[in-house]
């Protein structure tokens, strides 16, 4: 079996939820107290074995790249400091995390659309999807999770979690039975169930790690909901056809396309942050009393 090394992190979408601080900034950018999104999923993905990265983008997203460029002028700066050495070696670290490329998804077609502009760069390759607006904490790499259970079963695997009853409308809901520990079998799934559509509460959020097989499927996978040529409906083909897995994976998930999602993320890494973290727990606790 190929080993997954590859990752795609499709970043082209338009954000609409965080307007209007998405209008000139991708969503990707949000900064997590002093560090942007998707840097924490490109961190995700090298801590998970992973080499090669594709960002999906489109107009607009140049920040993206900036960020894991290097930046002579600012390094410069900070060289002359020796006060600011650690910060100087971090900035520098965030263009050593892997070999990051780019394509542009000329139009927004949707998620799967995005996922097939990646089909030259995977080439006959199992590959990871991050989708770049889901930031994933935890003590074991969501990504690595899941590649251990592509290893482990040889099939496509999506990364999933119970949602409530009222919000399944607005993700995916997939049809499983226990398979070992966190892992079920996934032979159906639907993309924005209408009430008594659900197959289960367990929705697929942020990872996935599929067999190159994908592509020719997402050729023929018609528009979906909202229009846009979904991934989940193209996953459903590979589970009809073969099976998936689904990974209830450790760690907690942040929907860093969601206003509250942005704050949750913010909240709770102040808390753990080493510099600030002391002062700004006794702030909240502050705060909190007068809520
Ligand atoms: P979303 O549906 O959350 O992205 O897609 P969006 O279009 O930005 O959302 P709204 O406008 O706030 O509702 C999930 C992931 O797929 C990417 C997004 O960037 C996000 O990471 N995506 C979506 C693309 O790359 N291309 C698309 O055409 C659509």
């Amino acid at each position: 079996m190929k080993k997954v090394r590859k990752a795609v992190i499709p970043a082209a979408g338009l954000g609409t939820r965080v307007l209007p601080a998405t209008k000139a900034m991708p969503k990707e950018m949000l900064p997590i107290v002093d560090k942007p999104a998707i840097q924490y999923i490109v961190e995700e993905a090298a801590a998970s074995g992973i080499e090669e990265i594709l960002i999906i983008t489109n107009r607009g997203k140049g920040l993206l790249e900036d960020h894991f460029d290097r930046a002579p002028e600012l390094e410069d700066r900070l060289a002359t400091d020796p006060g600011k050495a650690a910060i100087l070696e971090q900035v520098r670290s965030i263009t050593k995390l892997a070999n990051i490329w780019y394509v542009r998804q000329k139009e927004t077609k949707g998620l799967g659309h995005a996922v097939n502009c990646a089909r030259n760069f995977i080439g006959g390759e199992p590959f990871a999807v991050l989708y770049g607006d889901d930031v994933i904490m935890g003590e074991d790499p969501a990504c690595g999770q899941l590649i251990r259970a592509y290893e482990q079963y040889g099939l496509g695997v999506a990364g999933v979690k119970e949602v409530s009853p009222q919000a399944i409308h607005k993700y995916s809901s997939l049809k499983v039975e226990p398979l070992a520990g966190n892992c079920f079998r996934c032979t159906d799934m639907i993309e924005k169930p209408a009430p008594g559509q659900e197959f289960s509460l367990y929705s697929i959020l942020g990872r996935c790690v599929l067999p190159p097989e994908i592509f020719d499927i997402l050729d023929v996978t018609p528009p979906g909901a909202g229009g846009e040529i979904q991934l989940t409906d193209a996953m459903k083909t590979l589970a009809r056809r073969k099976g998936m897995v689904a990974l209830d994976f450790t760690g907690k998930r942040y929907d860093m396309g969601s206003k509250l999602g942005v704050m949750q993320a913010g909240v709770e890494a102040a808390l753990g942050h080493p510099e600030i973290g002391g002062e700004f727990r006794a702030y909240l606790k502050e705060l909190a009393k007068t809520l």
